[in-house]
């Protein structure tokens, strides 16, 4: 029996972990933690919320007298960190809550983690710290370049994470991925907001040229992944998650299209994120090696399974696009539209 402690456990691929792990652990316990930003969304865990082995607390990671009272009373065996601000447009607009979130909220966990002697943290970052490559791939000890207030919020927590190991041996492991999806995943993403659009017959705006590259990895894949991390990995350490499905924008997009029987004129160039990162690629081979870890899904299933999963759950999705997201959209891409 284990008590594991999900942070951000209401969003895309916390709610997957959550999920998962009690599907694979029958003797795990597990508590969430979510602010329930716009991102959070208590439907994501619909089907478990009522499972005697999972309970919610809807409250900020950057509150260290609730997080406090919080590892006093449970005393955790296991943290894993996904909470965060994470869309870099929003970063971009109003980077202020992703220093509080991403680099305070992570800084609070430590103190707790290292103050009631947790077992073992996963701290579950991105390969966006890294910056942009042009060839070749990441490794562990690539240099730190982030280049959006995003990215420079998540280097900081890893910085933190890092010094928490070396300097007080606060049991910490770090993950570095490639872009996650998968169900669940909020349609303001580029993936989850093409396929959308497409449903609603509405046309897809891509950034520049659209000749970006993003590395894929579907949700289950990064989900074993972490199993693999927080069970067998080495505190201290830093693993790369990837998968080596490498995409132009423009051919995942062109791969959507055909998947929903739509034709080229569905496509709108827009003016670019400024920023933009042209090329993220992982370089795995540790997590392969150490850990025995490779994707299950190839890039055209993971894709085929989520367009499946949105065409199947519009109330899901079609409530998100409403409201204060239909503000969000409408901030973010009336300017770009009409440059
Ligand atoms: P998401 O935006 O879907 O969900 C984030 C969750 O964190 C939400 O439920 C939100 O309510 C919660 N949250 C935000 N601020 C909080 C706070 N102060 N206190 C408590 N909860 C808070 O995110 P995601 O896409 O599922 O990403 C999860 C993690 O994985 C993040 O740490 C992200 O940086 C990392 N990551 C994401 C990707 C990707 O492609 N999405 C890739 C690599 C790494
Ligand atoms: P995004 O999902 O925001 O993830 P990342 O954190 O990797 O930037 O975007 C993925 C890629 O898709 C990135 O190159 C930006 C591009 N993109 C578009 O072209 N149009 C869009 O509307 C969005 C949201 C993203």
């Amino acid at each position: 029996m284990k008590k594991i402690l999900i942070t951000g456990g209401a969003g895309f691929m916390g709610s997957n972990m959550i999920r998962y792990l009690l599907r694979q652990y029958p003797e795990y316990c597990i508590v969430n933690v979510d602010k329930l930003t716009y991102a959070g969304n208590l439907n994501n865990l619909k089907d478990i919320a009522d499972d005697p082995r999972y309970r919610f607390y809807q409250a900020d990671i950057i509150d260290s007298k609730f997080i406090d009272d919080l590892f006093h009373r449970e005393q955790f065996d296991y943290v894993l960190n996904y909470a965060a601000e994470t869309h870099v447009d929003r970063s971009i607009m109003d980077p202020d809550a992703f220093l509080y979130t991403d680099i305070i909220g992570t800084f609070t966990l430590l103190e707790a983690v290292k103050k009631y002697g947790v077992e073992r943290m996963v701290q579950i970052s991105t390969d966006e710290v890294f910056g942009s490559t042009l060839d070749g791939a990441f490794t562990e000890v690539s240099p730190f370049q982030p280049n959006s207030p995003y990215s420079a919020s998540k280097a900081g927590a890893d910085h933190l994470c890092r010094a928490y190991f070396v300097t007080y041996q606060v049991p910490v492991i770090m993950t570095h991925s490639c872009n996650f999806y998968g169900p669940y995943q909020y349609p303001e993403k580029f993936l989850p907001l093409f396929i959308t659009n497409l449903l609603e017959d509405k046309k897809v705006p891509i950034y520049g040229d659209g000749k970006y590259v993003r590395e894929w990895i579907y949700t289950e894949d990064h989900c074993r992944a972490i199993d693999l991390v927080l069970h067998q990995g080495r505190v201290g350490e830093v693993y790369n998650i990837g998968t080596g499905y490498r995409q132009e924008n423009l051919s995942v997009t062109k791969l959507l299209l055909e998947l929903l029987d739509k034709d080229q004129s569905y496509i709108e160039f827009i003016k670019d994120r400024p920023g933009h990162d042209r090329r993220y690629a992982i370089d795995a081979t540790k997590l392969r090696n150490e850990l025995g870890w490779v994707p299950m899904f190839s890039f055209e299933q993971g894709l085929e399974a989520k367009v499946r999963w949105y065409q199947q759950n519009t109330s899901w999705w079609k409530e998100l696009k409403s409201g204060a997201y239909e503000a969000y959209y409408r901030q973010q891409y009336h300017e770009r539209l009409s440059s």
